[in-house]
């Protein structure tokens, strides 16, 4: 089959690759119809090459038809059409019975010190083969993929493998007092569910910080207040004067490790420009122990959210000893919570949302449907933010 393989530093490539196969009786088989491209992967493409072995195949936002089950595979039959999360979980063991799902113990990474295996995301998570490809094995199949009816186009339930939960739990975790606000940094496709799902679930006032137009635009339309960052020399002290000086009750980083802006970030790109020159040997516990994000998102929702508030992270970040404003953390008495989304947790509160009506429009948000021959273009786009590029969906 053809598949998307990670090279090298911003080298992905189509080639041809041995089809996968049951390999245990928990496992599925999927023909894949769709599978996006997240901002995961792009820190996958940009800086976290040292966990990745040329050849690996990426993707972990894929759905498609199952094609054949193992023999414990009950809750799905070939021929069903399925969403696949992205993390992979057993849906049994005691992380899972309490619905931590990206911490399942059946598939945590013990020798690396990591969480629940993911699809297609590096010797940290299991090395495990991703999605964009024409076929996918799925792991603890019994558990993992999400049946979903046979109509509307598959835009509408693929984001039901990342970012909707993602958004979901991001939205959640901020945990917006009756009649608050809330900040959202970064509207990739997270922020931009999470405005929607934060407005949907009656927020009031969404500030939508970003730089760049389309996205910015895009969010207006779903409701969110934009702060452009073009226009703004400080976003949290922006964000105080417009919240009666006190700043919004919670704010959601949705940027992570790559964030543009402040000094932080010069540091930071410095960091991630020196580990991708290094051999992969020495990088692994240069990225595992040392400074190596962009901090300016993180340390604009620490100095923004009003005191007292809560700061809710979906950033992807990678370092260890980041410097974090912890007086003013501490002093501003915040709540911080974070991490993989759980997918399954969320999917009961979101699929009647998507099964009807497009509730939360996501069938706007995808800007290129390509060829998987065209991942890498895809890639391109959408790390520059060229040609509009919001999200990316292959069509195997
Ligand atoms: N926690 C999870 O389970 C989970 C799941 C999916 C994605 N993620 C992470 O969420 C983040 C966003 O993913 P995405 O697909 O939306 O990616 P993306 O790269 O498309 O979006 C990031 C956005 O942040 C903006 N940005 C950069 N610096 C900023 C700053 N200082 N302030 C405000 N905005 C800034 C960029 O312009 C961009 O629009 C990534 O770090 C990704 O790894 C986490
Ligand atoms: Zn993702
Ligand atoms: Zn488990």
């Amino acid at each position: 089959m053809k598949a998307l393989t990670w090279q090298g530093k911003r080298d992905v490539q189509v080639q041809e690759v041995p089809d996968p196969r049951i390999e245990q009786p928990t496992d599925a088989i999927i023909k894949v119809t769709s599978s996006a491209i997240c901002g995961s992967d792009l820190h996958l493409y940009e800086v976290l090459g040292a966990y990745l072995t040329p050849g690996d195949i990426l993707g972990h936002e894929p759905m498609g038809i199952v094609e054949e089950v193992g023999s414990e595979v009950t809750q799905i039959a070939p021929g069903d059409r399925v969403v696949v999360p992205f993390n992979i979980s057993c849906g049994n063991c005691w992380m899972c019975s309490r619905k931590l799902f990206a911490q399942c113990e059946t598939t945590q990474n013990y020798d690396q010190g990591k969480g629940a295996s993911l699809l297609g995301y590096t010797s940290l998570y299991g090395q495990v083969p991703g999605g964009q490809a024409e076929y996918l094995r799925v792991p603890q199949a019994h558990f993992g993929p999400i049946k979903v009816p046979g109509d509307h186009s598959d835009d509408r339930f693929l984001y039901l493998s990342d970012i909707l939960p993602t958004a979901w739990q991001a939205v959640a975790y901020a945990d917006v007092p009756e009649g608050g606000s809330l900040a959202v940094l970064g509207l990739g496709p997270v922020g931009q569910m999470a405005v929607r799902i934060a407005r949907h679930l009656g927020v009031e006032e969404v500030f939508a910080v970003d730089s760049v137009r389309e996205r910015l635009a895009l969010a207006v339309r779903h409701g969110g207040t934009p702060m452009d960052m073009n226009d703004i020399d400080d976003v949290a002290e922006a964000l105080l004067q417009l919240t009666d000086g006190r700043g919004p009750d919670s704010v959601i980083d949705a940027v992570g490790m790559e964030a543009h802006g402040g000094v932080g970030s010069v540091i930071g790109k410095a960091a991630q420009a020196a580990v991708g020159v290094l051999p992969d040997a020495v990088a692994r516990p240069v990225i595992d122990k040392f400074a190596i994000d962009r901090m300016a998102a993180l340390h604009t929702a620490m100095k923004a959210c009003r005191r007292g508030g809560t700061v809710s992270i979906s950033g992807v970040y990678g370092g260890e000893i980041e410097p974090m404003p912890m007086m003013e953390m501490f002093d501003r008495g915040l709540q911080i919570r974070m991490g993989q989304a759980h997918v399954k947790r969320w999917i009961d509160d979101i699929l009647p949302l998507v099964v009807d009506d497009d509730v939360l429009g996501v069938e706007d948000l995808a800007t290129h449907r390509l060829p998987l021959a065209e991942a890498p273009h895809g890639y391109d786009i959408f790390q520059r933010k060229e040609d509009d590029c919001i999200k990316v969906i292959l069509q195997p």
